[in-house]
């Protein structure tokens, strides 16, 4: 007989590390932890039962107690961290609630420093758009543009007045130039040198953040974000505000949307010397949430492996309206 040809028995055989369960597991490169995982919350002023978001089934805006409870069923599934998103009851043209400190966020956030800030990351996320009454992230000028200096200065009241409700870390994600130069240099005047930023470095204006308007009560009134956030058409812009925020101070970049942008976040992550953040945003999860609910797609395992391709891409945090779910399956 004779010999087989390497052509038709190839010596070089893949699938033998595929063959078991255990052989994948010794090879695998990639892991989701718990601690990785971000869980988003909202809270809102004025309501006394949790209110569902519509478009984002599992989702709710919570009344003070029942964000108590979801940041300790967070905390007892190991999540790293929390980000909160306020709404209050009144918005006016600057945003007053956002800084004001017995507004919503501020009394919110005090709960979750006593209630889980030992065990887990508390995050505010620091904007303007749930609190102005036009709905864009910063203040206008009397040509209705959005006044990127004159916002640096609201944004460096939030940040105190977060830093001083017990927030670990502050995000600011409204895209203004030089957000972070101002903000650190707010902070460490009011003596929070030790409170950390997250930049919200990288992030697009994208139709996937649909959903949360409805969370978050902060769709533009007028016009939309294309003037501050990102073009999806661009790529290495996103280089470039990260180095500026890293110089500006930043301790954690995060790029915005994921899934649709794995390939920044790769970019990124090759590149940045600080921790690299990826957020799923709303509608990516539902996105899926929909999918799964009309019997298309297989629920459980399509998000795990979105978050295993986050993970793979680079990004060490991953913000994921899924994340005390996900946490409690992996432990
Ligand atoms: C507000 C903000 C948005 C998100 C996080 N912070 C919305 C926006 O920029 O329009 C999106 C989060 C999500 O879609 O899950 N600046």
């Amino acid at each position: 007989m004779a010999e087989p040809s390497p052509a038709s028995f190839p010596a070089a055989r893949p699938r033998r590390l595929r063959r078991t369960a255990a052989l994948r597991r010794l090879a695998a490169q990639v892991d989701v932890r718990p601690a990785d995982l971000v869980q988003p919350l909202f809270v809102k002023e004025g309501i006394s039962e949790p209110v569902p978001v519509a478009s984002m089934p599992g989702v709710a805006q919570h009344t003070r107690d029942s964000l108590r409870k979801a940041a300790a069923e967070a905390a007892e599934a190991g999540v790293g961290g929390l980000i909160l998103f306020g709404i209050p009851a009144a918005k006016d043209d600057r945003g007053s609630a956002a800084d004001d400190p017995d507004g919503i966020v501020q009394a919110a956030l005090r709960d979750l420093r006593a209630e889980v800030g030992a065990r887990l990351v508390v995050m505010a996320d620091l904007c303007l758009c749930e609190y102005t009454d036009h709905g864009h992230c910063g203040v206008l000028t009397p040509g209705r543009d959005v006044d990127n200096d004159a916002t640096l200065e609201r944004y460096q009241a939030i940040a105190v007045a977060q830093a001083r409700a017990g927030a670990h870390v502050v995000a600011p994600s409204g895209m203004m130039d030089g957000q972070v130069a101002a903000i650190r240099q707010a902070l460490d005047g009011a003596g929070f040198a030790d409170v950390a930023i997250c930049a919200y470095a990288v992030k697009y204006a994208s139709g996937f953040y649909g959903p949360f308007r409805d969370a978050a009560e902060g769709a533009p009134r007028f016009g939309d974000r294309a003037s501050y956030q990102q073009d999806p058409a661009r790529r290495e812009e996103a280089l470039r505000e990260v180095m500026l925020d890293v110089a500006e101070g930043a301790d954690i970049v995060m790029v915005k949307p994921a899934l649709p942008y794995l390939d920044i976040v790769g970019m990124v992550a090759r590149q940045a010397s600080v921790p690299v953040a990826a957020y799923q945003v709303s509608g990516e999860y539902a996105m899926i949430e929909a999918a799964a609910a009309a019997g298309w797609l297989d629920r459980d395992r399509v998000i795990g492996e979105t978050l295993t391709a986050i993970k793979r891409a680079g990004a060490g945090i991953i913000l994921t309206y899924w994340a005390t779910e996900v946490a409690r399956r992996l432990a």
